[in-house]
């Protein structure tokens, strides 16, 4: 008010101190933004948008398709948290019983922990895409193989996983809400309890998932669902999340938010995990309606979309995806973004980690052994700890009685036998911060292992 004095020279000087500030007030303006983005500020990707209420938004894929740079490129861009289409269910990781395979899961893994990216873990157990050997099994035998296969995958991936599908698709469509009939629901009814608390014990970290599809509503099938977790939850069974499958078709239930709060509600996180939509007027705003109905429910913690472009989608002749063929975004995906960017949205109780390794440097390490044996056969889990600066990797010796064989291992590569075994660190897990840990583990048979292991960091 005081410039608006009329002393003659102010018309003069005026401009000239308007100049300034204005440029003072547009340095501030955006370093503020850089720092701290305002909550509705527009992010012009689908991870940086929905990280804004601290959600994930993810893609399945598969490792083949690293090297289709097309694909690669709006991976990377748009999505902060990828699942296998394929490559870490029971056929591709265990095509032989006891003989596994981590090949294209590792990949993942590695892709997600380079990028900053979270990773879901799909499916652990599934009537569908069995190996032949375990679908010619039944009763005792079926069920050990079962929890054999979560214990080795899960421990495998164990620290790596955001979220997994313990169990995918065991309830049956129709008006009945019961479950689907099966080689594993054949071994009692039990088989869904015993999966999620094997799970636990193999990846203590991971959120157990139930996982399923035509649940995009309150209806018969989503009921039972709703019904097995609320009794789990009531009887502690270790379950915390619920995934919605999503495949959709040209309508979308006007009680799908519904449902995700019903769930919600009982105390479990809710996702979005397998979403496409058939291409039809309606796609762009069914992926609107899907987008702020998770943005609306707090427990909702991400989607996941299964594919990159229609191209890539199991439903390609639907084209159902975000991205044409071409990797050209489509209509569906500016909804999504646009959805995405204005809600800022109440913040999920548990933002996703990411895989991040830290730098790697030099130091030592120091291992300890926690030991679960009975009589004839262990299961030991070794804790490795870097000391006070990190390390590149690490390798543990352990002292073997006599009598005792090691015949498993999960997330170290054995090496040497009979009185000595050297376990090292294998790609993903051998980068240790300061003070940063992580845990292996084998089994075998005997009494297990004598004294403390030695610790050795490169
Ligand atoms: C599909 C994959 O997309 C296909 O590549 C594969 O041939 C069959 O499985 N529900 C699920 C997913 O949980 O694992 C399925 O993925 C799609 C339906």
């Amino acid at each position: 008010m005081n410039r608006r004095s009329t002393d003659g020279r102010g018309p003069a000087i005026r401009p000239r101190v308007l100049l300034l500030s204005l440029a003072a007030g547009t340095a501030l303006l955006a370093s503020t933004m850089l720092v701290v983005p305002a909550a509705n500020a527009a992010a012009s990707t689908l991870g940086a948008a929905a990280a804004q209420s601290g959600r994930y938004f993810g893609a399945a894929t598969s490792s083949f398709m690293f090297s289709n740079s097309q694909h690669t490129t709006i991976l990377n861009r748009e999505f902060n948290s990828i699942v296998a289409e394929n490559e870490m269910k029971w056929d591709a990781t265990e095509p032989q019983q006891n003989g596994f395979n981590f090949t294209g899961g590792d990949r993942l893994v590695a892709h997600a922990r380079a990028n900053g990216m979270s990773v879901r873990g799909h499916a652990l157990v599934w009537h569908a895409q069995q190996p032949g050997w375990a679908q010619n099994l039944s009763g005792t035998a079926l069920r050990n193989a079962m929890t054999n296969h979560i214990t080795r995958v899960a421990g495998h991936f164990r620290g790596q996983i955001h979220s997994w599908d313990v169990v995918n698709e065991a309830f049956a469509d129709g008006g009945g809400g019961g479950r689907r009939d099966s080689n594993l629901q054949r071994t009692g009814n039990d088989w869904i309890e015993v999966a999620f608390r094997t799970a636990r014990a193999a990846d203590p970290g991971a959120k157990l998932c139930y996982n399923d599809y035509n649940t995009d509503g309150i209806n018969a099938k989503s009921t039972g669902i709703y019904n097995m977790v609320r009794d789990f939850k009531a009887r502690g069974v270790p379950i915390d999340c619920v995934g919605f499958q999503s495949h959709l078709g040209t309508t979308l239930a006007g009680d799908y938010q519904a449902n995700l709060q019903r769930f919600a509600d009982l105390g479990v996180d809710v996702q979005i995990t397998e979403l496409d939509v058939a291409q039809g007027s309606n796609q762009a705003s069914i992926y609107e309606r899907v987008t702020r109905a998770c943005l609306a429910v707090a427990r909702c913690t991400g989607i996941t979309v299964w594919g990159v472009r229609d191209s890539d989608s199991w439903r390609r002749n639907e084209n159902p995806l975000l991205f044409d063929a071409n990797g050209n975004k489509k209509a569906a995906y500016q909804s999504v973004l646009n959805a995405l960017n204005s809600v800022s949205g109440p913040n999920p109780t548990t933002p996703p980690p990411t895989t991040t390794a830290p730098p790697p440097t030099g130091g030592g390490c120091t291992a300890s052994v926690s030991l679960n044996s009975w009589n004839g056969g262990f299961v030991a889990t070794v804790k490795v700890t870097a000391g006070n600066s990190a390390i590149r990797g690490w390798t543990v010796r352990v002292a073997l009685p006599g009598g005792t064989a090691v015949t498993g291992t999960w997330n170290a590569q054995a090496s040497g036998s009979g009185g000595t075994v050297n376990f090292a660190n294998v790609s993903y897990n051998g980068q240790l911060g300061a003070g940063g840990n992580t845990e292996f583990g084998f089994q075998g048979t005997g009494t297990g292992p004598s004294g403390t292991p030695t610790c050795t960091a490169s």
